[in-house]
C-alpha cells in the first residue's frame, strides 16, 4: 500500500511492489509460531519444594511454526522461572519441535518460550504447563481429611483471649490459584481484630466466638485441549481458644487432695492419742 502512487506512476515501481509482496509477505505471515499448554496429571495435593511431587503422565511439550511452509532449523525451550534451556527435537519434515518431560514433577510446571530458528527468523511461541493448586508442606503438616487428597487439614492452633494467632495457606499452582477464606463454612469478615496480610490472616483474640473451623479455599482455572478445568484445594485449620479458667480445675484437685491428706493425718493423729498406749498399761501390771 506504501508503494501504491509509485505504481501508479511507473512500472519500476510496480516491479519493486510484486518483488516486496514475494519477500516480505511469507515472512509476515510466518511470523509467529504455536504450541499448545499442557498440565501436570497429580493424585494428591501436597509437595515441597525440595521434593516436588510427581505426576502421572508424560508431557510432550510441542512447538511448530504457524505457517506449515516454513522449516525449523533449531529448536529450544526456555522455562521461564529459571531461565532454564531444553534442546528440542526437530521432528517430522523440519515442521515441528518437540521436548519430552518423561518425568514431570510441580517444579516442572510454569510458562515456557519455545524459540525456533527458521530462514525468516526466529520466531516463538509461549506454551504453559499448569498445575492445580498444591499445599507447600515444607514447614507445616498437612493430613487429608477422610479420603479426599483435596481437602487438607492443618495444625491446630490453641490460644488464649488477648493472644493471636496467624494462619498462613502455603498454596502453590500454576496460574496462581486465588485464595478465599471462611469460618466455619462462613465467609470470613475481616476486622481490627481478623487482618488478612497476603495470604495470611492474622487473628488478635478478644472473645471466645473468634475459635472455630477457619478454611483457606484456593482455586485456578486453565484449558488444556480444549476442555476447561476449575481446580480446588481446601486446607482447614482450627483455632481453640484456651478457657483463662482452665487452671482452676488442676488447682482444685490439688487444694482438695492436700485437704484430704490434712485430714486423714489429723484423724490418725486423733485415733492415736485416744488408744492407751499399750506398754504404758501392760507396766501398771
Ligand atoms: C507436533 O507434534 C506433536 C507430538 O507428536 C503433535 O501432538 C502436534 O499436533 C504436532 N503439531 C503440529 C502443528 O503438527
Ligand atoms: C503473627 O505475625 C505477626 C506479624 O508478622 C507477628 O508480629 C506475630 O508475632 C505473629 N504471631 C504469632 C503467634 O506467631
Ligand atoms: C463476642 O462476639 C459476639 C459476636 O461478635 C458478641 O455477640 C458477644 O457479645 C461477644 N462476647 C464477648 C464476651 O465479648
Amino acid at each position: 500500500m506504501l508503494y501504491l502512487p509509485e505504481l501508479q506512476h511507473n512500472s519500476i515501481g510496480m516491479i519493486r511492489h510484486i518483488l516486496l509482496l514475494f519477500i516480505v509477505a511469507p515472512a509476515c505471515t510466518a511470523l509467529s509460531a504455536r504450541g499448545a499448554p499442557h498440565a501436570i496429571i497429580l493424585t494428591a495435593a501436597r509437595t515441597t519444594e525440595k521434593h516436588p511431587l510427581g505426576g502421572t503422565h508424560p508431557i510432550t511439550i510441542w512447538c511448530a511454526p504457524d505457517n506449515p511452509q516454513v522449516t525449523i532449523s533449531k529448536a529450544t525451550l526456555t522455562r521461564q522461572k529459571d531461565k532454564k534451556e531444553f534442546k528440542m527435537t526437530v521432528v517430522g519434515t523440519k515442521k515441528n519441535a518437540t521436548y519430552e518431560i518423561e518425568k514431570p514433577t510441580t517444579h516442572d510446571a510454569g510458562e515456557y518460550l519455545c524459540a525456533l530458528d527458521t530462514p525468516y527468523g526466529k520466531l516463538d511461541a509461549k506454551i504453559p504447563i499448569y498445575v492445580r493448586p498444591l499445599a507447600l508442606s515444607d514447614n507445616e503438616h498437612f493430613t487429608p481429611i477422610g479420603d479426599n487428597e483435596f481437602i487438607l487439614e492443618g495444625d491446630r492452633k490453641s490460644t488464649s483471649i488477648g493472644g493471636d494467632v496467624n494462619l498462613t495457606c502455603p498454596i502453590t499452582g500454576h496460574p496462581v490459584p486465588s485464595i478465599k477464606w471462611t469460618k466455619d463454612s462462613k465467609p470470613l469478615e475481616l476486622s481490627n481484630n481478623v487482618m488478612l496480610d497476603g495470604t495470611t490472616i492474622r487473628i488478635k483474640v478478644s472473645n471466645e466466638s473468634q475459635a472455630g473451623l477457619y478454611s483457606c479455599e484456593a482455586v485456578n482455572e486453565y484449558s488444556v485441549g480444549g476442555k476447561t478445568s476449575r481446580l480446588q484445594l481446601v486446607v482447614n485449620k482450627r483455632v481453640e481458644i484456651k478457657s483463662q479458667m482452665a487452671w482452676i480445675l488442676p488447682l482444685a484437685i490439688i487444694i482438695i487432695m492436700f485437704v484430704l491428706l490434712i485430714l486423714i493425718i489429723i484423724a490418725c493423729e486423733a485415733r492415736n492419742r485416744k488408744k492407751p498406749d499399750p506398754k504404758h498399761r501392760y507396766g501398771v501390771e
